[in-house]
């Protein structure tokens, strides 16, 4: 087969979130990177994902450049509800952290913005890249090497950036005995649906029903997103939008149903829970950022937060060994990382435990939950931590 072969500075594998906005990170600061994909753009666009954004992965995006459109279309949520035991109580997130507020914009559209200013930008992405592999890490002079179109390339680079989500090829390279891995996973999935229609309250709502967890969530004032806690042996296509609405009001307190407008829903899909963290995050001139390195349950709304903090600490090491010739900043980055992401995994993990129903939950466990529930309601400081949770914890 055919060989070419060029040189970048940093080579990114996986154009999601993590490797759009360090590649625009890096573009902006003048430092050439190339980023490689195995899908295409539209393949990448057509994924559903969460889009509740904190202060600082805002702020990152601002950074980068790519915040316009979300500043105009994104919507700004002062609080979250919580229902349970048929009433719903609110979380003033903004008076509870002086006065922080989470963005709703989703993720579909901010890979979008990233794209698009990349594409501008004139850096090079290749997408539908066959057999992406990084090689050498462990040694002074990395590449990675892909096919395409019947042609084998590679591209020498001075670091990898392994951005390449949970299933990527990146974190599967490193030989077992230098990763540890940290999992659970829960006993039931989500399924969820987009519909055009207004959300059934300006702001989320959480709640937790003795038949299992709902969340009404939104894209914009006319798009909805709903989710329902179902057996992980549930299958899409037994789930009709009316089996749906009807579960969905069944979980809801009663003075929710009012506003709810159901209708039919344009996409509909089943995703499983899983709490996952790989230590450590580099390995020699490889660094794992995002879902290559760790997954959190989506109750928390934290895995495209924890993503961007990842590539705030890595872009900023990137940066200060190009252009202030120091190595302080990727030798820490591994540790700075997983101190916060093991924060979001908690309270991600806490999140998805207090809401949930268990299949194996015993009536004690209930009582526990709803004790705890009462108490996140009525405790200021209790409703203080979650609210600074839920905004995001410091950088
Ligand atoms: N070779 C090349 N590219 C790959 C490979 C591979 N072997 N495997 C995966 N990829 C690509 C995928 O096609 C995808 O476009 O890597 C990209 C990874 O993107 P994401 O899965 O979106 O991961 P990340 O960018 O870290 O985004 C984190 O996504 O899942 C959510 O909760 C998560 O919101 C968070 C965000
Ligand atoms: C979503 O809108 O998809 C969403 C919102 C909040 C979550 C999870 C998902 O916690």
């Amino acid at each position: 087969m055919q060989l070419t072969t060029t040189r970048t500075k940093v080579a990114i594998i996986g154009s999601g979130p993590s490797g759009l906005l360090l590649g625009q990170l890096l573009t902006n600061a003048g430092i050439d990177n190339i980023i490689v994909d195995r899908v295409d753009r539209k393949y990448i666009l057509e994924r559903i994902r969460a889009g509740v954004l904190e202060e600082g992965a805002v702020a990152l995006l601002d950074e980068a450049g790519a915040g316009k459109r979300m500043h105009k279309e994104g919507l700004l949520h002062d609080g979250i509800a919580l229902a349970f035991s048929g009433h719903t109580h609110r979380i003033d997130l903004h008076a509870l952290t002086n006065g922080k507020r989470v963005m709703v914009y989703g993720q579909t559209e901010l890979t979008r913005d990233l794209m698009d200013l990349r594409e501008a930008s004139g850096a090079t992405t290749i997408y539908n890249a066959e057999n992406v592999l990084p090689n050498d890490f462990s040694e002074e002079k990395p590449y990675v090497t892909y096919d395409k179109d019947g042609i084998s390339h590679r591209i020498d680079c001075d670091f990898i950036a392994g951005c390449d989500g949970y299933h990527g090829v990146c974190r599967s390279s490193v030989p077992s005995h230098a990763i540890t891995s940290y999992e659970r996973v829960y006993p039931f999935g989500w399924l969820g649906i987009l519909v055009e229609k207004p959300p059934v309250s300006h702001e989320l709502i959480y709640a937790r029903h003795q038949r299992g967890f709902a969340l009404c969530s939104m894209r914009s004032n006319t798009r909805s997103r709903y989710y329902i806690q179902v057996p992980l042996d549930d299958k899409v296509e037994d789930w009709s939008d009316e089996a749906f609405w009807r579960e969905l009001k069944n979980r809801l307190p009663e003075q929710a149903h009012e506003n709810l407008q159901t209708g039919a829903s344009f996409e509909k899909s089943i995703a499983p829970l899983r709490s996952f963290v790989a230590e450590p995050m580099r390995f020699g001139k490889l660094f794992l950022a995002g879902d290559a390195a760790h997954i959190v349950p989506p109750t928390g709304a934290k895995g495209l937060n924890l993503a961007a903090s990842d590539i705030r600490y890595l872009f900023d090491a990137m940066r200060d060994f190009y252009l202030d010739k120091s190595d302080a900043g990727l030798d820490a980055y591994s540790s700075r990382a997983l101190l916060r992401i093991w924060k979001a995994e908690r309270f991600s993990w806490w999140m998805t435990s207090l809401m949930h129903v268990f299949p194996d939950s015993s009536p004690f466990d209930q009582k526990m939950c709803q004790a705890e529930l009462e108490y996140l309601v009525s405790s200021e400081a209790a409703s203080t931590s979650l609210a600074e949770n839920y905004v995001g914890l410091p950088y």
